[in-house]
């Protein structure tokens, strides 16, 4: 089939590439200039595994064109997906002006049937609202269908995620819409979904709201676990067992981030808000992952007595492993409130180091997480990566000043640390050798 992607961002560049791989016609249309030409000399804005192989090769095959023009590519294509970007407002609400524009845009110059998927996360009502705009400014009279098909990617394992999901959900209310997505859909073995497009559009926002629920319960069951001496891990395994449950999104740590959950979640609430429903319950999903943070620095302060003149040593910026994804990562304020305490910052991360240098300052960036350890007064441990698993512990016993690890993802088992000489404070466990 021909398709149009509207917008190369993470969703839209790994959409495109991913039906491209399919054995699609792709056109990726953006409107930087910058990325579009970086693109066609296939350098890759984002570090996604796995997909700067898959975008070589179906440019190669001819299958995937990165271009800026939008007006061509809608024109010679069938199905035009909307994934630009809704960045979240000042007030929290999503902003949907670049929705709008390729709205617009499609609206004056379709001169046949085109099928526009809304990919992009946008409140209930938004499929609605584009239908409208286009019906309202439609030159050449003709016929088109809206379909919301929300995308569940995860950043580090995309492309997985696009080509073997869950589920597809598409909302469509037309059986030639309908047909269509079933066609285009036709080689995956998962179950779709169809349901009224105002359903797909809250099935996108109550996903990600209720996972973003499951990290907020069992950050506050490490809350309870810490008071009481019992073990957050265990009790993620002891409820995770039960099926109805599942041990998925139920690590403690230091709260979720990313460009997703905290805009996803605020705008859910504003959408409640607005169709006059006081979401309480994620609100306090919010609450408790502010407070996650200021607890985590506050637990730094008292296993170093004081953060003031110490220097601590972080390993991990990304939001999460596999990506190199600064955006709203826990990292970010946690580093912001120890310099707030006189604390000195060195830093390490395995992939997001380049973005970090735009947004962190007076840090000192270190080339491997022993550079980060020299000196230090202890290390923090703020993303998971596997390069931190496997420490060399003597290693870093050998140029740290003093044997701590503060661990803010429960990468490793206390009782290891231990015997390795170090002092250890986890989330939701017993601190090992502290006080
Ligand atoms: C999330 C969803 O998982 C995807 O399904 C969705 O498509 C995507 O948002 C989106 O809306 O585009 P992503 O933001 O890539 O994906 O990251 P996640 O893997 O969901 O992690 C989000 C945050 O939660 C991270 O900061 C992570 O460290 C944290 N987290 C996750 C925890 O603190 N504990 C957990 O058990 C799981």
């Amino acid at each position: 089939m021909k398709i149009a992607v509207a917008g190369v961002g993470y969703v839209g560049l790994v959409t495109g590439t991913c039906f491209a791989e399919l054995g699609n016609d792709v056109t990726c249309i953006d409107i930087s200039e910058d990325k579009i030409k970086n693109l066609n000399k296939n350098i890759i804005p984002i570090y996604e595994p796995g997909l700067k192989e898959l975008v070589i090769r179906n440019r190669e095959e001819k299958r995937l064109i990165f271009t800026t023009n939008l007006e061509k590519a809608i024109k010679e294509s069938d199905i035009i997906f909307i994934c630009v970007g809704t960045p979240p407002k000042e007030n929290g609400e999503a902003d949907l002006s670049y929705v709008e524009n390729v709205a617009r845009t499609i609206a004056k110059v379709m001169d046949a049937y085109k099928l526009i998927v809304e990919k992009s996360t946008v409140p209930v009502d938004t499929g609605h609202k584009i239908a409208k705009s286009i019906m309202e400014d439609n030159p050449h009279k003709v016929d088109f269908d809206v379909v919301s098909n929300p995308e569940f990617l995860r950043e580090g394992s995309a492309i997985n995620d696009f080509l073997h999901p869950d589920r597809i959900v598409i909302g469509c209310e037309s059986e030639r819409a309908k047909n269509l997505m079933k066609e285009l859909y036709a080689s995956f073995e998962a179950p779709i979904i169809f349901t009224d497009i105002k359903s797909a559009e809250i099935i996108k926002h109550a996903s990600n709201s209720f996972l973003a629920t499951k990290i907020s319960f069992i950050n506050a069951i490490a809350n309870i676990c810490e008071r009481v001496g019992a073990d957050v891990e265990k009790i993620a395994d002891g409820i995770g067992l039960d099926k109805r449950i599942n041990r998925s999104f139920l690590d403690a740590g230091i709260g979720y981030g990313g460009f997703c959950f905290p805009k996803d979640t605020e705008a859910f609430i504003k959408i409640s808000e607005k169709f006059g429903y006081d979401f309480k319950l994620l609100k306090a999903v919010q609450e408790i992952n502010i407070s996650q943070r200021k607890y985590f620095v506050k637990k730094v302060e008292r296993a170093l007595s004081s953060v003031n003149n110490k220097t601590i040593g972080i390993l991990g910026l990304a939001f999460k492993p596999n990506t190199d994804d600064m955006r709203f990562a826990p990292s970010i304020e946690i580093i912001a409130m120890l310099q707030g305490k006189g604390c000195k910052i060195k830093v390490y991360d395995p992939e997001a180091m380049q973005k970090a240098k735009y947004i962190l300052k007076n840090v000192i960036y270190c080339n491997n997480p022993y550079d980060a350890a020299k000196n230090a007064d202890a290390i923090v441990i703020l993303t998971e990566w596997n390069e931190f698993k496997e420490l060399n512990f003597k290693k870093i016993k050998s140029v740290i000043k003093n044997a701590l690890i503060i661990d803010g993802r429960n990468i490793y088992n206390p009782e290891e640390i231990k015997k390795q000489g170090f002092k250890y404070v986890s989330i939701g466990r017993k601190d090992v050798g502290v006080f």
